[in-house]
């Protein structure tokens, strides 16, 4: 079962003239099938390593050997940022027990509690070391740059506590996954004979998911590592189908890129009807906004282009957002995610029958009113000429993230090509870097800074 994708709602058939008509549609279908022999040539010639991931055999069997040493560990600490903490979340969110930090060891199947550091507020930082016992905890510091500030603050106060708590055998409980090409963290790695996991220096943080940034946690946290990746690689081969009109990548990319450029529609909302698929809203967020997000395109031209990822929650933002969706400005597009198959049937009992906003819903189950919930938003949506997008899961299992991934970043690639930009670098947080270095006093960095206060 795969994950299935609807077009229809972003049809002009369905939204009353508004949304986008087959003619319209052409003129940039045909572009995105030049995008898409591009991708491939690229690929070919080895420029994106970040599609051969799925067939990486070889970094596969390093993360699981290397999650078999931390069996019976109590806790799973992740400290990264950005590309090196979003998509671990993600896989987390989806495919853990909703309260698996709260279960008992034996509930949890002995694997580790899992906890992600993710930013530099000083009280969130103690808690989440303090709720881990160094000894009984595996830290993976996660950074491809192995230059970041916060993951190296992070890095800090982790090493600290591991030496004055665990003494000569520190060493053990760490898992640095870096880039041996760049920064200081590979060569400081090498020099203490701490453990590492590679990443290859051709796949950026926000490609990185199936690297060893999503498959060491991946594997120490019991999850099934070779169904997300054979989701992503059926996904791949799904989305380099030739024929466009077969290929949800190629449909995806050309419906947002018009959406945006002709309706001024520049706000995509990922609204996932499901808690577990969330995190993946997360994670999109960062890929849409990163990658697309430029000043210049791919002539050096000021373009100033990007649409604006936002993610929402069904049915809980129904009732913080949709009032703005339905009757605000028509600047949004709509990407539900939606879950045929939950973990769960919970039935709801058949009590108060007499008590009208209570009877009705006795004897059905929770099951069927969000599906009822999303299926209203998405029609209501339409009615009011909103377009929509809808990406149905048949169940939330690692196979269908895997696609999910594999999807939004072939998306991703071919919305830099019909934007004519680079999706792969961001220019635009380079600057707050060298101001932060400069307040921070780096050697090198001491005049960035003059005039700043903190
Ligand atoms: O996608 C990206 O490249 C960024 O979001 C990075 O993942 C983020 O800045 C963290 O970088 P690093 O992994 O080098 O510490």
């Amino acid at each position: 079962m795969s994950l299935s994708l609807n077009f229809s709602y972003a049809h002009s058939k369905k939204l009353a003239g508004q949304g986008i008509s087959n003619e319209m549609l052409k003129p940039t279908i045909e572009r995105t099938s030049k995008a898409l022999e591009h991708l491939r040539r690229e690929r070919e010639a080895g420029k994106l390593p970040y599609l051969d991931l799925p067939d990486d055999n070889k970094t596969r069997d390093a993360c699981k050997a290397m999650a078999a040493k931390f069996e019976g560990f109590e806790n799973l600490f992740l400290s990264g940022i950005g590309g090196s903490a979003l998509g671990p979340n993600a896989i987390f969110n989806a495919l853990a027990h909703p309260l698996h930090n709260l279960l008992s060891p034996a509930k949890r199947k002995s694997r580790p509690r899992f906890f992600v550091l993710d930013n530099v507020d000083p009280v969130q930082t103690d808690a989440l070391l303090s709720a881990c016992k160094p000894e009984k905890t595996v830290y993976n510091i996660i950074s491809k740059s192995g230059a970041t500030a916060e993951t190296a603050a992070a890095s800090l106060l982790i090493f600290d506590q591991l030496k004055k708590r665990v003494g000569s055998d520190w060493k053990k409980n760490i898992v640095c996954t870096t880039d041996p090409q760049s920064g200081d963290l590979w060569k400081l790695c090498n020099e203490e004979g701490l453990q590492t996991l590679p990443l290859h220096s051709g796949v950026g943080g926000r490609f990185s998911v199936l690297t060893p940034v999503g498959l060491f946690p991946s594997y120490v946290l019991g999850f099934d590592v070779e169904a997300m990746l054979a989701g992503a690689a059926e996904m791949r081969e799904r989305c380099l189908d030739s024929d466009v009109q077969k290929n949800p990548a190629a449909q995806m990319a050309a419906l947002l890129y018009l959406f945006d450029s002709t309706q001024h529609k520049k706000m995509h909302v990922m609204m996932a009807y499901a808690n577990g698929l969330y995190g993946l809203a997360d994670w999109f967020r960062q890929i849409w906004a990163e990658s697309l997000g430029k000043e210049t395109d791919n002539e050096g031209r000021v373009v100033n282009v990007g649409p604006t990822p936002l993610k929402a929650l069904g049915a809980t933002d129904q009732h913080s957002q949709v009032q703005l969706y339905i009757e605000g400005p028509y600047d949004k597009v709509f990407l539900f995610l939606e879950c045929k198959k939950f973990g769960k049937r919970l039935r709801l009992p058949e009590l108060y029958s007499n008590v009208s906003s209570l009877g009705y819903l006795g004897g059905q189950t929770m099951n069927k009113l969000i599906a009822a919930e999303f299926a209203a938003t998405r029609e209501a949506l339409a009615q009011r000429g909103r377009p929509s997008i809808t990406l149905t899961f048949p169940e939330i299992d690692a196979h269908a993230v895997g696609e999910f991934f594999m999807l939004w970043e072939i998306v991703t690639s071919l919305s830099g090509s019909l934007y004519r930009i680079n999706p792969y670098d961001q220019p635009g947080v380079e600057l707050g870097k060298v101001l932060t270095y400069g307040l921070m006093g780096r050697a090198g960095f001491e005049d960035k800074a003059k005039g700043i206060k903190v």
